[in-house]
This record gives structure tokens, C-alpha cells and sequence, in this order.
């Protein structure tokens, strides 16, 4: 992985295959403190009218000096209309840019915080902002690609260093960003993996990697404690698979004793065919991306362990294959629920939901946490409804609903509520037990999201429909094209870093009829 350095001076004597210069745009200047020679060259390129600083825009040059043969000028935009997400999209242009020039040390010259940011960016957030979007434009997926026949494999990137004479942001901050950058790359190497590779086993054997090397607490729950417990949802879709599913809980505790308690639940279906309601061939192999939530949420614990913000984590993974077989759940089956409640499946592929409905109510009862977020590559209908820039979001407390959009939109994991009206919920009564486990094609979104209110009581919680964003995004600097997006990783690491007490109103709207019955309140019945 390309390794990050911050300098808070002029590249000296050091060779660099080339520097990045950030410029807005209109008649681009060079940064204050740009060795003369370079400034010359971005000020004949500038007068050439040959770049012009426009978003997403990148102009390789050739300085003549031999020390830094190449100059790479990448856009910034209006200066007045700079935000942090337009600066880490630049950033991540940038190394796709180095990453195109095939050199393996390059420099990065640190953009002046100008009021242009208009200080939505501090200090401490520009290193961070840089570094986060360097790293995920140098993402490559390539554990399965040998170098083409007999050819030398092309010079990768190794070594980026940021340059900052100015000292406008600092070591630390370029060290955030690379814990971010990381995390985010290790959730698209989970998604990326193909479905054999990454199997239930093998993201709780992740999961266990993690909790070794962050001394977090681990417990992965196996099917005979599952079937113990009661979890009769999760079983009915693993059972259609050899492969043994897993519920894994992985905590992180601050050092100072936390009061409050959050709990990210990410669904992880390795493979999701749908198991007897089969889904149709075409593109079929993208739903070994059906457990991006539980990418996520293993990679955000991952950079919560490090950054260790002041509340308790808790991160719960439902994890198994969806597919057909003689021992698969079929339609027509009915389900008990952990939390009580009997579900009726009529369509074994809105497998998700079955999961996490589970896993929320578990979850819940387990940890007692103040908040809960779930993230899912839920519903197709969320894809149709958003496309692939925003996620979906469906929740039962608008505090928290308003925290989740805002953190969304300051990390660029943008989040979009639904409307959640009782009345799209209706659909769910069960024709011959309590639920059913699909409405209409119509909203499908929503009542996806709806069922698992079902499970969540009067606990704040918000659920994500990741289905558009977590693959399948294009044109985005610091995206690829291809596969996991890593997306939520950055809005949880945030929600978790900026965490203050909700203020919690004495019960959630409607909570009383969706309370999940649990032990305490009479599932002992
Ligand atoms: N994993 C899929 C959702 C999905 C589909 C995500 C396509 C991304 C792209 C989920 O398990 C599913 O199959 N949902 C069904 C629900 C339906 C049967 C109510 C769907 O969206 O078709
Ligand atoms: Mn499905
Ligand atoms: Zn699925």
C-alpha cells in the first residue's frame, strides 16, 4: 500500500518522479513558497490558457528540473465554491494521476486553506483531507492478477510525501487521513473479494485479525449458539448454504470508562442469489458485494480503534450465503424472529432484512446502546430511486436521522432520508403470521427499511440503504470505477469521533406497537 509522509518544508535535495500542485480556477497561480523555477512553469502554463484549474481537471508538465522532472496541475474549481469533498476528489485525482505516470515517489504540495474553504476545512482537517483522498485514488484491487505475460509489472506508487513549508496543517492530521484512507481500502478489499474467497468464515476470521491487532473484544457466534438463541430469521436464510454462518461482535471500549454505547450493525450476505426465489443471471456475481455494510462496519472499527474517540462501539455482523438448496427456506415459510415475532417469507431473496431484523434485536438486547445505525445493500429499489450518489435512510428518531445526514455530508458519504409514514409500513402485516417480508414493488426502499423498525423498539436508530453506493459509482476522483466503494466507512469513524449524548425524547414516535418483545418484556412465552 502507497505509504504517506508529511514534511513541513520544501522537498530538498529528495528525487521525486513528480509534484502534484493543487490550482483553482480562472489563471491559475502557484502556492506561496513554490521553488521559483516550478512557479515559472505553472505561471507559462497558466498564460497558455493550456489548464485551467476546473474540478476533476489534471495537466501533466515538464519542468526541466531535474530533481522534479514532472509537475501534475489538478484542478481545484472556484475557489469560493471549495468544500472538504471537492478537495479529497482532487486529492484522489491526483494519485490516479500519479498512479497513470507509473512513478513510484511523488510529492504533493499542500493547497493554501484559503478563505475559499470558507473554514469548513480547519488546520487539523486539511492534512486528513488530503491524505483520506490520496489513498483511496491509489486503490487498486489486484490480488488476483499476475503481471501480463512475462511483462514487467508497471512501477507502482510507493511513497507519497506532503509537502507543507507553510505549515498550514501538521503531521498528525496527514496521519488521520491515512488511518481513514486505510480503513476505507481495507472495507473495499473485504467487498471486492469474490464470494468463495470471502465467506462467512472468512470475514469472521477478518474480523478476528482486527480484534488481535487492536486488542478489541471479539465474540463470533456460531449456528448452534444462533439456533439456541432463538434467532430463527438469520437460520431460515442460512440454511440453504454449506457454508456455516457467523454472528460476529466486535467491541471497542475507551480507556476512560464511555457511558454511551453505539452500535453499527452491517449486513453481510457473501453471496446473495436468492436463494429459491433465484434472481435472474445477468449480473448475478455483483451480489458477492451483498456484504458491504459488514465490510464497513469491520473497517470503521478498525479506525475507531486508533482514533479512539470517547463512547463505547459496538460492532455486529450477521454474516451467510443466501442460496437454494433442499434444506433452503422457502416461500410461503414462517419464521420466528429472535425478538418473537413471526415472519412469513414470501420472497427468500429480501434476505437482508431477515438478517439484521436478528441482529438489531440482538444487538439491542445485548449492549443497551443509545443509538443504532445499520448499513445494507438492502433494496434494488433503493438503486432505482437514488442511483449511486446518495444512500438511502430510514429511521425512527429525527435527532439522530439529523446527525447522520449532516456527518454524511461533511465526509462526502452522502445520506438521503426517506419518508418513513406508518402507512408504507402497513404492507408488512403478515397474511397468516405477524409479518411478511416484502410489500410492493413500489417504495421498496422504504418498507425494506420499515421492516426492521419492527426489531429496534424505541432505541434511536437509523438504517442505511447502501445498495447504490456501495459499488458501481463512476466518475468520482477518488472512487474507482470498478467495484467497493468503501462507502459508510468515513460516516461511521465520524459519528463515533464526534459523539456527544443524544438527547433522547422519552420514547421514539409509534414505538410502543413495534416494541420487540423481547426476554425482559415476555418473550419467555
Ligand atoms: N441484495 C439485494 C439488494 C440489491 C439488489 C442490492 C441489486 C444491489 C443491487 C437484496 O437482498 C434483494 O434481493 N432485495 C430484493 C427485495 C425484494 C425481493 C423485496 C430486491 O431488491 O429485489
Ligand atoms: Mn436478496
Ligand atoms: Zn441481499
Amino acid at each position: 500500500m502507497l505509504k504517506l509522509t508529511y514534511r513541513a518544508r520544501q522537498p530538498g535535495r529528495e528525487r521525486l518522479g513528480a509534484l502534484v500542485v493543487f490550482c483553482s480556477e480562472g489563471r491559475p497561480t502557484p502556492p506561496k513558497g513554490l521553488p521559483a523555477p516550478l512557479s515559472r512553469v505553472v505561471r507559462q502554463v497558466a498564460s497558455l490558457d493550456a489548464f485551467k484549474g476546473k474540478p476533476g481537471e489534471a495537466q501533466l508538465v515538464f519542468s526541466g528540473d531535474a530533481a522534479i522532472p514532472r509537475l501534475l496541475l489538478v484542478g481545484l474549481g472556484p475557489a469560493d465554491k471549495l468544500h472538504r469533498e471537492g478537495l479529497r476528489r482532487a486529492a484522489g485525482k491526483a494519485a490516479q494521476g500519479l498512479r497513470a505516470l507509473a512513478v513510484e515517489r511523488a510529492g504533493l504540495w499542500v493547497p493554501e486553506r484559503s478563505a475559499a474553504l470558507r473554514g469548513e476545512v480547519s488546520a487539523a482537517g486539511l492534512g486528513e483531507v488530503l491524505a483520506e483522498g490520496a489513498l483511496l485514488g491509489s486503490y487498486a484491487f489486484n490480488a488476483y492478477r499476475r503481471p501480463e505475460n512475462g511483462k514487467e509489472r508497471p512501477k507502482e506508487l510507493k511513497q507519497l510525501t506532503v509537502y507543507d513549508p507553510g505549515r498550514l496543517t501538521s503531521a498528525r492530521s496527514v496521519q488521520q487521513g491515512v488511518l481513514r484512507g486505510e480503513a476505507v481500502c481495507l472495507a473495499r478489499d473485504l467487498g471486492n473479494q469474490p464470494a468463495n474467497a470471502m465467506t462467512p468464515t472468512q470475514l469472521a476470521a477478518e474480523a478476528t485479525r482486527l480484534a488481535r491487532r487492536h486488542r478489541l473484544k471479539l465474540r463470533v457466534l456460531e449456528r448452534a449458539e444462533l439456533e439456541r438463541l432463538g434467532m430463527g430469521m438469520f437460520m431460515g436464510v442460512a440454511k440453504g448454504s454449506r457454508q456455516p454462518p457467523k454472528l460476529i461482535l466486535l467491541e471497542y471500549r475507551p480507556a476512560r470508562k464511555a457511558s454511551q454505547t453505539l452500535a453499527f450493525v452491517g449486513k453481510g450476505i457473501t453471496f446473495d442469489s436468492g436463494g429459491i426465489s433465484l434472481k435472474p443471471g445477468a449480473a448475478m456475481d455483483e451480489m458477492k458485494f451483498d456484504m458491504c455494510g459488514a465490510a464497513a462496519v469491520l473497517a470503521a472499527l478498525d479506525a475507531i480503534a486508533q482514533i479512539k474517540p470517547a463512547v463505547n462501539v459496538v460492532g455486529i455482523v450477521p454474516t451467510c450465503e443466501n442460496l437454494p438448496d433442499g434444506a433452503a427456506v422457502k416461500p410461503g415459510d414462517i419464521l420466528k424472529s429472535y425478538a418473537g415475532q413471526h415472519v412469513e417469507v414470501l420472497n427468500t431473496d429480501a434476505e437482508g432484512r431477515l438478517i439484521l431484523g436478528d441482529a438489531l434485536a440482538y444487538a439491542i438486547r445485548q449492549f443497551k446502546p443509545d443509538a443504532v445505525l445499520d448499513l445494507a445493500t438492502l433494496t434494488g429499489a433503493c438503486v432505482i430511486a437514488l442511483g449511486h450518489y446518495a444512500s438511502g435512510a430510514v429511521g425512527n428518531h429525527d435527532a439522530l436521522m439529523d446527525r447522520v445526514v449532516s456527518a454524511g455530508k461533511a465526509c462526502g458519504d452522502v445520506v438521503w432520508p426517506l419518508p418513513n409514514f406508518p402507512e408504507y409500513g402497513e404492507a408488512l402485516k403478515g397474511k397468516y403470521a405477524d409479518l411478511q417480508n416484502i410489500g410492493p414493488r413500489e417504495g421498496g426502499a422504504i418498507t425494506g427499511g420499515l421492516f426492521l423498525k419492527n426489531f429496534v423498539g424505541d432505541v434511536p436508530w437509523v438504517h442505511l440503504d447502501i445498495a447504490g453506493t456501495a459499488w458501481g459509482v463512476k466518475g468520482v476522483g477518488h472512487v474507482p470505477n470498478e467495484g467497493a466503494t468503501g462507502v459508510g466507512v468515513c460516516l461511521l469513524i465520524d459519528l463515533a469521533r464526534n459523539w456527544s449524548a443524544l438527547a433522547r425524547p422519552a420514547r421514539a414516535a409509534g414505538a410502543r406497537a413495534s416494541r420487540p418483545r423481547t426476554r425482559a418484556a415476555g418473550r419467555s412465552a
